[in-house]
């Protein structure tokens, strides 16, 4: 009953062919007059449109309307291509610049097979016989469209889901790496990026835009767009460029402060990991200003003990309730820097003062006040005790363990700057005074040692003025025996 079909079907093209012109692809005409997917799909395909035809990739001769001869091995068909034959047929041309450039006049890069084969995806898959993903894995195989068409797969509205089919899959991704998260669309979808990008908005971020495409790598190396050091930049491609962002209400500047901040300076300029990049306080995938609520415990995944004592001040409700950003409000963002004892106090400049500064009689006022009081304090002491070890070390005087008990105060003074999240008088005082103990003793100590030191200067200048005195009245009285013999004699 098929062959019967087929047959019909056979003559009823080719008597269409008597009508045609030369050029006519043969493959398709007989293809298109059976109905399959294949043929149908590539009518809407930019390589039809350019003039490719059926056997630019599977071989054979497109000009016969025999299908033995169109079809066999002598003509170079080569059937249906498998494995990594199958990313071979499109390298064949897109890693061709000959072909790309002389015959199709295309301005398309020709490095998509190249950057594939280093990606991440052109590991050997589980099989161990081809690359984990093709060409058409992404792009489909018939019917391809061009990037830029909303119907393409990846297009950046249909992305997400193109890269999810397998990323979304717990079994099959566990077969690889068991460690990998299989959450990211569910995430993503969290985002303000996500959220637009399913309202078919497709200028904000989707994998792509962070992962790149064909040269996609493990986060983990050092190349990978996501990767530390290089992802503020990943980010700022769009986030930076004003044009870009024009039509959204947000500002562009958030690189170009972050660069300036303490943490953009470590992460870029020294390469420390330690410093946050846009993620750490932003999300992967779930890529959201944190809420103001939530601020401190972003800040608090690397700043814990300022975050907890944060937690439990008075400002936490305050700050809470008047909807301002924790931390924030106090450092701000994206252009964190070196917080000093300038921002403590009452005085112009300090922090303190924005909000009580209008009411020297309220408690927080008089508590930053103290604290600043208390903050200066320490810092003079230090500062005494240091210059009394400097002047017995100057005299000669062995100190060492003085100079090394002043450790404590800095250390004290560097607590207490933590401290300061508190808000509080008394615990801050503990700190202070933990500190003023040690300068204390350490200005004691090194005084002693220089009285100590004077004193014994003084002891041993009264001996030797009294070994003189006794040296010349033995010489004198000597002297007085010589000339009293001489004279008897
Ligand atoms: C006169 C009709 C006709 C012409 C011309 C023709 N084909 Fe086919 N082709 C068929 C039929 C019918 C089948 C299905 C045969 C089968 O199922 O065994 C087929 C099967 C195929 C297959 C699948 C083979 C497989 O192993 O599953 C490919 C690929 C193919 N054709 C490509 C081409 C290309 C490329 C050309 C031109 C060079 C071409 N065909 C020309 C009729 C034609
Ligand atoms: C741009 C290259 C390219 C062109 C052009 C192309 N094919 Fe294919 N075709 C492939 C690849 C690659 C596969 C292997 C399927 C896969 O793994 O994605 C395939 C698979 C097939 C198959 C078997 C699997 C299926 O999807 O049914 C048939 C039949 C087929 N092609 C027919 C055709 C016909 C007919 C044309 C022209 C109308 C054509 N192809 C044009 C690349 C191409
Ligand atoms: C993991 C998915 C994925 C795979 C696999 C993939 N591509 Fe792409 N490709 C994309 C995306 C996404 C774009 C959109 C532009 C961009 O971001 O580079 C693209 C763009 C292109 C373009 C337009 C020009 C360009 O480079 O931007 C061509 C041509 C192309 N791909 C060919 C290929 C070929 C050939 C292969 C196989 C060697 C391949 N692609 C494999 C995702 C993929
Ligand atoms: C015979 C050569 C040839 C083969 C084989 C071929 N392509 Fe192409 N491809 C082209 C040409 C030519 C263009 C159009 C270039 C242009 O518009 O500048 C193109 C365009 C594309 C585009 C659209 C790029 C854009 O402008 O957005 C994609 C995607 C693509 N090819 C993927 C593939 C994939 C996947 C395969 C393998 C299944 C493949 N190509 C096989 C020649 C080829
Ligand atoms: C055919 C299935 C498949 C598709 C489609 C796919 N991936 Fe993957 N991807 C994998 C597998 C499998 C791995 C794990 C490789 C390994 O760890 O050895 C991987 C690894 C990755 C990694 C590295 C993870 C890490 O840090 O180790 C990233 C990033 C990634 N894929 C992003 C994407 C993006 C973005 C897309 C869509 C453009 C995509 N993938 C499409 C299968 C796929
Ligand atoms: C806004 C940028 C951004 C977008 C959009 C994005 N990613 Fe990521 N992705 C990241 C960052 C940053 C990391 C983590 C880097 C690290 O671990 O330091 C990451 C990590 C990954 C990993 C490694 C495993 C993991 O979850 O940590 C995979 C796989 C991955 N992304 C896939 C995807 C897929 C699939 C999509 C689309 C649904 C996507 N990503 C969208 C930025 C992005
Ligand atoms: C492809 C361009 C692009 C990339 C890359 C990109 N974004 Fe976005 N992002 C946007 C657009 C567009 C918006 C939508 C602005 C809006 O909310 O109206 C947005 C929104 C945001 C928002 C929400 C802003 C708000 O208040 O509504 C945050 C946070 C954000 N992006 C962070 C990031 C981070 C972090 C990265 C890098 C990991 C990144 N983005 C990468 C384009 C991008
Ligand atoms: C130290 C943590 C931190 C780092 C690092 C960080 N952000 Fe932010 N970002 C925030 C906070 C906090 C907000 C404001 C949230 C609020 O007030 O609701 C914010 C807001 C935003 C917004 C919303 C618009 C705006 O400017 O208020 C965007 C977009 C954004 N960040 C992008 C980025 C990009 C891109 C980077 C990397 C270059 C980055 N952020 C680095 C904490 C950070
Ligand atoms: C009400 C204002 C205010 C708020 C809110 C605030 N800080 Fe501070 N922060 C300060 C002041 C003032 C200093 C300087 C202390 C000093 O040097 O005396 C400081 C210093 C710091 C320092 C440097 C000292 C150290 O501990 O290493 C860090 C880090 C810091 N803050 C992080 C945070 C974090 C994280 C949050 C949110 C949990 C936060 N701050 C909330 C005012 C504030
Ligand atoms: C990924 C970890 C990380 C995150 C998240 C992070 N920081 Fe930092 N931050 C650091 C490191 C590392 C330093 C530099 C070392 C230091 O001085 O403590 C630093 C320095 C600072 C300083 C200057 C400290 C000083 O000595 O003057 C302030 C203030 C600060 N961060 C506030 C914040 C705030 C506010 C947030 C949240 C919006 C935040 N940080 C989020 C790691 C982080
Ligand atoms: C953004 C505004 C703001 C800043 C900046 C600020 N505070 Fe406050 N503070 C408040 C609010 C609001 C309250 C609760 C209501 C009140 O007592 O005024 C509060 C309460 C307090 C309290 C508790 C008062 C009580 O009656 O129990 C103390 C103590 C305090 N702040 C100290 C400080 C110190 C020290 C600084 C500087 C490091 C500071 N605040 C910076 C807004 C601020």
């Amino acid at each position: 009953m098929k062959k019967v079909v087929i047959i019909i079907i056979l003559s009823f093209s080719t008597s269409i062919r008597v009508f045609s012109q030369d050029k006519v692809d043969q493959c398709l005409e007989c293809h298109e007059a059976i109905g399959d997917q294949p043929s149908t799909l590539f009518k809407n395909d930019i390589h039809q449109t350019k003039g490719i035809t059926c056997s630019d990739c599977h071989g054979g001769d497109s000009t016969s309307d025999d299908m033995e001869k169109a079809m066999s091995k002598t003509s170079g068909f080569i059937g249906v291509p498998k494995g990594d034959n199958v990313s071979k047929v499109c390298t064949n041309c897109h890693s061709n610049a000959q072909i790309m450039v002389k015959r199709y006049n295309s301005a398309l890069p020709w490095n998509q097979g190249d950057l594939l084969a280093q990606s991440v995806h052109g590991r050997l898959s589980i099989s161990g016989k081809e690359r984990i993903v093709k060409c058409t894995t992404c792009h489909n195989t018939h019917g391809i469209v061009s990037v830029k068409d909303p119907s393409s797969p990846i297009y950046p509205v249909n992305l997400p889901k193109t890269c999810a089919k397998c990323h979304s899959d717990a079994k099959y991704m566990r077969t690889y790496n068991p460690a990998l998260p299989v959450d990211q669309l569910d995430k993503y979808r969290t985002s303000e990026h996500g959220i637009l990008n399913a309202k078919g908005d497709a200028k904000v971020a989707e994998c792509a835009s962070c992962h790149g495409s064909h040269e996609i790598r493990s986060a983990k190396d050092v190349k990978s767009k996501v990767y530390a050091i290089n992802l503020p930049r990943t980010c700022s491609t769009c986030h930076s460029n004003p044009n870009y962002m024009r039509g959204y209400k947000i500002p562009s500047d958030q690189f170009e402060k972050y660069s300036n901040s303490v943490h953009g300076k470590l992460l870029l300029e020294k390469n420390d990991f330690n410093a946050p990049a846009c993620n750490d306080c932003h999300g992967n995938h779930s890529a959201t200003p944190p809420g103001v609520e939530s601020i401190s415990k972003v800040c608090g995944t690397c700043h814990a003990l300022n975050s907890e004592l944060f937690a439990s001040s008075p400002h936490k409700k305050a700050f809470d309730q008047r909807r301002l950003p924790e931390c924030e409000t106090c450092h701000g963002n994206h252009e964190i820097i070196t917080a000093t004892d300038k921002l403590l106090g009452v005085q112009n400049g300090a922090v303190c003062k924005w909000c009580h500064g209008d009411k020297p009689e309220s408690k927080a006022f008089q508590t930053a006040k103290f604290m600043r009081e208390l903050r200066d304090s320490l810092v003079s002491e230090d500062k005494n005790a240091l210059l009394l070890i400097n002047e017995a070390e100057q005299k000669g005087i062995e100190i060492s363990d003085a100079k090394f008990k002043l450790r404590d105060a800095k250390q004290a003074l560097f607590e207490s700057r933590t401290m300061v999240h508190s808000f509080d008088r008394s615990k801050f005082q503990e700190v202070i005074d933990k500190g003023l103990n040690v300068t204390s003793t350490v200005s004691e100590d090194a005084s002693n040692a220089i009285e100590d030191y004077f004193f014994r200067r003084w002891g041993l200048g009264v001996s030797s003025l009294i070994i003189t005195i006794v040296a010349i009245s033995l010489y004198l009285y000597i002297r007085k025996i010589e000339r009293r013999q001489k004279s008897t004699v």
